[in-house]
C-alpha cells in the first residue's frame, strides 16, 4: 500500500489489536467507546478509507445516506451483519465482509452455559445464596431437569448451530434435531448422528431443548412467535444466543408468565441494551448481556481476521469473509 488508507474503528477493540491496526492504517480509535450516532457515521462514511463497525451501529438508509461516500469497504467487526443496510450499502459501491468461524465455539459455549444454567437454575441459586437466604441443604430444593440424554433441537445449524450439536451430542449424549432453512449434508448431520426437519413446527414438539443459531434480519423476525412457543413442551426450554428479534419477546414473556413452556435463557434482545420490561419480571428466565464471544481469544482473533479482511481488501484482493 503506497498510501496508508484513513480507518474508523468504532468502538474500543482488544489491544494488540488497535496496536497491530495502526502499524498498517492511519487509525483513528472510539477512545470514549460511546457507540456512534446516524450523524457521526455519516460524517464517517464521508471521510474514512474504511469504517470498522460492530453490532452496536445500526447502519440502515439514514447513516449511509452521503454522496460523496469516501468509504469502500465496511470491515464488521462479528460474524452478524444485520444491523447493516446491505442494500444501500451495496448500491453506494461499498463492499461488506464479517468476522466468520473464530466465534463459532466461544458462542457455542455460552449457548452450553445458558441451557445448562436455566436446565440446574443456576440463576435462582446465585440469587438466593447473594441474598443471604440459603438454608442449607434439603431433597426438594432448586430442583431442576437434566440435560444428559434428552433431546435438542438447532434452528440454523451454520458454524455455531454445529459446535453446539458437538459440545451437546458428544459431552451430555443428547439427541440432535436440526431446522436448517437448506439442505444440511448427510456427512455433517452424521457426525452428531443428527436428523434434519422440514419445518419448525416438526422440530419443536419433539424436543426438551431448542437452541437458535439463526441469523437475523427481516426474514428471521419473530421467527419464534406464539403460535410455536404454543407447539413448544410444558417443559421445554428456549435458548437464544442468535439475534433478539428472532423472538417475539412479548410472546416469550407470555409462555414463561403461564408456565406454557419450562423456561428460557437469552444473550440476544430485540432492543438492547433496554430489556422488555416482561421479560424482568420472569423467574424462569436467565439473561446475559450479550456475551456470546466474549472470550479474549475470540474477541483478539475477531480483530485480526477484521485485518486480514482489510489487508486483502486495499491489496487489490478479494476479501475471504465478503458479504456484499
Ligand atoms: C456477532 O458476532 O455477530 C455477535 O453477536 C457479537 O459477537
Amino acid at each position: 500500500m503506497a498510501v496508508k488508507p484513513n480507518i474508523l474503528v468504532t468502538r474500543r477493540w482488544p489491544a494488540v489489536v488497535e496496536q497491530k491496526l495502526a502499524e498498517t492504517y492511519n487509525v483513528e480509535l472510539n477512545r470514549s467507546d460511546r457507540p456512534l450516532s446516524p450523524s457521526d457515521f455519516r460524517e464517517a462514511i464521508g471521510r474514512f478509507d474504511a469504517v470498522l463497525p460492530t453490532v452496536t451501529d445500526k447502519i440502515g438508509p439514514e447513516a449511509l445516506d452521503v454522496p460523496r461516500a469516501q468509504t469502500k469497504i465496511l470491515a464488521n467487526y462479528g460474524v452478524g451483519f444485520n444491523h447493516i443496510d446491505v442494500d444501500t450499502a451495496a448500491r453506494r459501491g461499498i463492499a461488506i465482509t464479517n468476522t466468520p468461524d473464530v466465534l463459532s465455539e466461544c458462542t457455542a459455549d455460552l449457548a452450553m452455559t445458558l441451557m445448562l444454567m436455566v436446565a440446574r437454575r443456576a440463576g435462582d441459586g446465585e440469587r438466593e445464596l447473594r441474598a443471604g437466604n440459603w438454608t442449607g441443604w434439603r431433597p426438594t430444593h432448586l430442583v431442576g431437569t437434566k440435560v444428559s440424554g434428552k433431546t435438542l433441537g438447532i434452528i440454523g445449524f451454520g458454524r455455531i448451530g454445529q459446535q453446539m450439536a458437538r459440545r451437546a451430542h458428544f459431552g451430555f449424549g443428547m439427541d440432535i434435531v436440526v431446522y436448517n432453512r437448506s439442505a444440511v449434508d448427510p456427512a455433517v448431520l452424521a457426525q452428531y448422528n443428527a436428523r434434519q426437519v422440514d419445518t419448525i413446527e416438526t422440530l419443536l414438539p419433539q424436543c426438551d431443548f431448542v437452541s437458535l443459531h439463526c441469523p437475523g434480519g427481516a426474514e428471521n423476525r419473530n421467527m419464534i412467535n406464539s403460535a410455536r412457543l404454543d407447539l413448544m413442551k410444558e417443559d421445554a426450554f428456549l435458548i437464544n444466543t442468535a439475534r433478539g428479534e428472532v423472538v417475539n419477546e412479548s410472546a416469550l414473556a407470555q409462555a414463561l408468565m403461564f408456565d406454557t413452556i419450562g423456561g428460557a435463557a437469552l444473550d440476544v434482545f430485540e432492543a438492547e441494551p433496554r430489556i422488555n420490561p416482561m421479560l424482568a419480571q420472569c423467574d424462569n428466565l436467565v439473561m446475559l448481556p450479550h456475551l456470546g464471544s466474549a472470550t479474549r481469544e475470540a474477541r483478539e482473533a475477531m480483530g485480526f481476521r477484521v485485518l486480514d479482511n482489510l489487508n486483502d481488501f486495499f491489496e487489490g484482493a478479494a476479501p475471504r469473509d465478503l458479504v456484499a
